[in-house]
């Protein structure tokens, strides 16, 4: 089963799924390793996070309790 955990203030944390380009060619990533995808958009490394999130100081507000609010 594939996970994504939104990462409070960080990216997408990713389990169980292959990561491709829009050809469908697949990123090197390590086997069985949860992928962090970027969703700060300041990655040097992208679509991986690359930790710059921290630096920038960008801050998210998803929560599931506010998403059913909506
Ligand atoms: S979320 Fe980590 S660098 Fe963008």
């Amino acid at each position: 089963m594939t996970k994504i955990t939104v990462k409070a203030n960080g990216p997408y944390l990713v389990e169980g799924a292959d990561v491709v380009d829009e050809t469908g060619a697949a990123f090197p990533v390590e086997a069985g390793k949860p992928i962090a995808l970027c969703r700060c958009g300041a990655s040097k490394k992208k679509p991986f996070c690359d930790g710059t999130h921290v630096s920038i100081g960008f801050k998210s507000t998803e929560t599931v309790a506010v998403f059913k609010a909506k």
